[in-house]
Parts: C-alpha cells; sequence; structure tokens
C-alpha cells in the first residue's frame, strides 16, 4: 500500500517517526510522469533501504522563462499507480504554494557549475534544482537519495551541495535507461513528433560514436565533437545546443581525451520546441 502525501508538515512527521522506528529511508525525487527510468531509480532505493519515498513536484524555480513549465506533462493518478508497482512507500507530492509560499527567499547556489553546459544553457536552473532538493531532503529526512546518470550535471551539483552542507544523506546514482532504439527515456520525449521521435535515435548515435573513437585512441577532442554535430545534423533536423567532452568528476571541458579518466561526453539537441539531453560516462 503507498501513502500518498501533500502537506509538508506531515511528510516531516511521517519520516521523523519511521527515523525513530529504526527504518531506513531512501528517497527518489522525481518531477512525475514516470517512465522505466524513474521507476528503476525507486526499485534501486529499494535496495539500499527499508522503506522509500518518491517524490514528485514540478519545481517551478528550476524553469527559466520561457521554458517548458506550464506545458511539462503531468499524471498523478498513473504516478503513483506506476510508483506503488516499482515498490514506492511513500509519494510526496507538494502544491507549488506549500513549498515556495508568499515570502520564500531562500535559494542554494553551488558556485560554477551554473556556467557551464547545462547550467550555461538553462541560466538559474540549477539554483532551483539545489534548492529545491535540499528542500526535499529536509522535508523527507532520508538516509539515502537516488539519482540518475541521465542528468549527470545534477548528480554532480547535488554531490557537491550534500558535501558543503554536511547533509548526513548517501548519494546512490543510477544507470540511463533507454528504450530499445537507444533513446534515453525521458518524460520530455512526449513532446516529439512521430518523426522527430525516429530522428532522436541519433542522439546516442553520436555518443556512440564518441565513445569508439576515444576507446580506439584519438585524442582531439574538437575533432570528435565536430564529427558527432555532423552525424547528428545530417541525419536529423535537430539543431545543437552543445556538444562536450569532459572530466567526469570536475566537468571542466577537455581539449585532448587520452589519458582523463572517468570521461563524460554530453550534448543537448532542439527537436523543435523540445531540449533533449543524453550522455556517456567512459571509465575505462
Ligand atoms: P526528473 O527529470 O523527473 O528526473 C527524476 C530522476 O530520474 C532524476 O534523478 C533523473 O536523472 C532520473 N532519470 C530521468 N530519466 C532517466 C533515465 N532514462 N534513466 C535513469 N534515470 C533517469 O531530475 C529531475 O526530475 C529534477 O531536476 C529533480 C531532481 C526532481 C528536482 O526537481
Amino acid at each position: 500500500m503507498v501513502t500518498v502525501i501533500q502537506d509538508v508538515r506531515e511528510m516531516q512527521r511521517a519520516s521523523g517517526q519511521l527515523r525513530m522506528t529504526g527504518k531506513r529511508l531512501a528517497v527518489v525525487p522525481t518531477m512525475g510522469y514516470l517512465h522505466e527510468g524513474h521507476l528503476s531509480l525507486i526499485r534501486l532505493a529499494k535496495q539500499h533501504a527499508d522503506l522509500v519515498i518518491t517524490t514528485i513536484f514540478v519545481n517551478p524555480t528550476q524553469f527559466g522563462p520561457g521554458e517548458d513549465f506550464e506545458r511539462y506533462p503531468r499524471n498523478l493518478p498513473q504516478d503513483t499507480r506506476l510508483a506503488a508497482e516499482a515498490g514506492t512507500d511513500y509519494i510526496f507530492a507538494p502544491e507549488a504554494t506549500s513549498m515556495y509560499p508568499e515570502g520564500y527567499r531562500t535559494y542554494v547556489n553551488v558556485e560554477q557549475f551554473d556556467r557551464m553546459l547545462e547550467g550555461k544553457s538553462r541560466p538559474g536552473h540549477f539554483r532551483g534544482v539545489a534548492t529545491v532538493v535540499a528542500k526535499l531532503f529536509a522535508t523527507t529526512k532520508p538516509h539515502v537519495a537516488v539519482f540518475g546518470q541521465k542528468d549527470a550535471q545534477q548528480v554532480v551539483v547535488i554531490q557537491q551541495m550534500v558535501r558543503d552542507l554536511n547533509f548526513d544523506i548517501e548519494i546512490v546514482v543510477g544507470p540511463i535507461i533507454r528504450e530499445a532504439d537507444g533513446l534515453a527515456m525521458s518524460s520530455r520525449n512526449a513532446y516529439l513528433e512521430p518523426d522527430q521521435r525516429k530522428e532522436a535515435v541519433v542522439l546516442y548515435k553520436a555518443l556512440q560514436l564518441a565513445q569508439e573513437r576515444i576507446q580506439v585512441g584519438q585524442k582531439d577532442a574538437a575533432r570528435i565533437i565536430r564529427d558527432m554535430n555532423d552525424l547528428i545534423t545530417s541525419r536529423s533536423s535537430g539543431k545543437v545546443d552543445y556538444i562536450s567532452i569532459a572530466n567526469g568528476r570536475t566537468l571542466e571541458e577537455l581539449a585532448t581525451c587520452d589519458k582523463q579518466r572517468p570521461l563524460q561526453v554530453s550534448l543537448a539537441v532542439r527537436f523543435g520546441t523540445s531540449r533533449l539531453i543524453d550522455n556517456i560516462f567512459i571509465t575505462d
């Protein structure tokens, strides 16, 4: 049985009581419209804790002006059913006014990451993410929190915030779950027109091309990026926002990629009004 809680204080009370009975709590923060990627994190959370709290909240502060906050897909009844099937025990689905009441003023800024990759393309995005995740931690009081590698920079930002603000929470990262053709699962895939959906497989193909090149010892990052860009633009209507080859821990972009490991190859591409991101983490 899954318990749905919408009120911040009620969630805090429930988590506090569960902690006192010695239960290990995991939280899986999401914006809902759950797919197999999210559900895999719920199952992973279950392996790390006695009870799993899935949070569902389309967080307004992480969307910029003109982004897709209003049209972001929402379906709480379906999410509740899917999360319950995957083994969640609690769903925390607050209203925006209870997370950000009148007079709200406090934000968490993880410096520098807001100037690179997703942060550069989406000003204020990580400030909104770090703020809401800190609030979700304070509300659900977890021992462990589970995030997906799909949002690689988000993971790095959260890990930095947890270290810097002394959150006593273990961060667990789950792998990217993909559709059969390789497209990374995303709630935003629902925006794609059928043609765009078919073309979007080129994102993963471009990442695989980079991986092959790097594994056979190609060093020139700019050349690999150029070839990825050519592949995407020749095989799809996608408009490349960025392609990056970076240090997998610091996300600093690299000119040469021979010695550095782990490497993070990431990209953002627009299909019409939809913006998709994907990445591949290279450790060998
Ligand atoms: P959302 O995009 O709903 O993603 C919730 C979690 O699911 C994130 O940790 C994300 O990385 C993970 N996820 C999404 N697609 C995935 C996939 N294909 N495979 C594996 N994991 C995947 O990320 C957010 O929400 C928000 O920024 C949030 C952290 C909830 C703060 O508002």
